[in-house]
Parts: C-alpha cells; sequence; structure tokens
C-alpha cells in the first residue's frame, strides 16, 4: 500500500495543551485520528511521526524521499514549527532528498509576530497550507494526493 507521511516538528507534541487560543485544544493523537481517517478514504497507509530534534527529522525527510523514488509514497505533510522559520538544513534535506511536501501550519503565521512570516521551508514545498486550523491537516493529505495523481 502506497504510504503518506504526516511530520511533526519540534512542540507539536504539545498541541491541546500549548496556547490553545492559537493551536486549538486538539490533541496530537487526535490530529493522528483524523489523518488516519483522510488516509483511508484515500485508500493510502499512513506513518505519522514528531520528532522535537532536527536530525531526526532530517534522517525522515531521506528516509522518505527513497520511498518517494521507490514508488512506495506520495511524500510528506510537514508541519516544521518553529524549524519553519530557522533552519536551512531542513530546506537542505527536502531538496536533497527531492521529497514532495505539502508545508503545514496550524495557526496564520502571516497574522503573528514579524519573525514568523518567513519561511525556509517554503521555497521547496510543492503547496502550502496556513491558518486552517488541525483541519489543515487532512486538506493538506488530499491536496498531497492530488498532485499525486495529476503532477504539478
Ligand atoms: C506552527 C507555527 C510556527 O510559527 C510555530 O513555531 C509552531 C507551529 C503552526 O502550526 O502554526 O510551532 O508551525
Amino acid at each position: 500500500m502506497t504510504t503518506v507521511l504526516v511530520l511533526n516538528g519540534p512542540n507539536l507534541n504539545l498541541l491541546g495543551t500549548r496556547k490553545p487560543e492559537v493551536y486549538g485544544n486538539t490533541s496530537l493523537a487526535d490530529v493522528e485520528k483524523m489523518c488516519q481517517s483522510e488516509a483511508d478514504k484515500l485508500d493510502l497507509e499512513l506513518v505519522f511521526r514528531q520528532s522535537n530534534h532536527e536530525g531526526q527529522l532530517i534522517d525522515w525527510i531521506h528516509e522518505f524521499g527513497r520511498e518517494v523514488k521507490a514508488g512506495n509514497s506520495i511524500g510528506a505533510v510537514y508541519n516544521p514549527g518553529a524549524h519553519t522559520h530557522t533552519s536551512v538544513a531542513l530546506h537542505d534535506a527536502i531538496e536533497g532528498a527531492e521529497l514532495p511536501v505539502i508545508e503545514l501550519h496550524i495557526s496564520n503565521v502571516h497574522k503573528r509576530e514579524e519573525f514568523r512570516h518567513h519561511s525556509f521551508i517554503s521555497p521547496v514545498a510543492r503547496g502550502i497550507i496556513v491558518g486552517f486550523g488541525v483541519q489543515g491537516y487532512p486538506m493538506a493529505i488530499n491536496a498531497l494526493h492530488q498532485l499525486s495523481q495529476h503532477g504539478n
């Protein structure tokens, strides 16, 4: 079965308790359930991962770049958290692994502090979903699936 990776970066394990006025009350475990039901609808196998460590995230991006090349995966929905605004290494990992990525943010980062307005990930993302709350996750899985079917 073809996989879809949903990858979450630092602090997203705190979802549901961290700044609920910004990120809502839904936990990451609940987000996983939402992603599972979207993946089921699309006949995809969900791989759902979270890490607070940049190197671990880079290794997973490389792994799934290889999986996409082998025809086993359609790519990743990726919420890079604060790495969005800091990490050249994650930019280079996505580019180097040629992993199709939908960048996702729960909050509308453009309505927030100026340091959240720049993303190192956007130039290497296939598409971006921002500000739809946790509903953005199933939307992003769907969008990645459509890209994988129709190209571009
Ligand atoms: C976030 C936005 C980032 O600025 C922040 O550092 C996060 C979460 C979001 O989902 O809205 O950790 O990526």
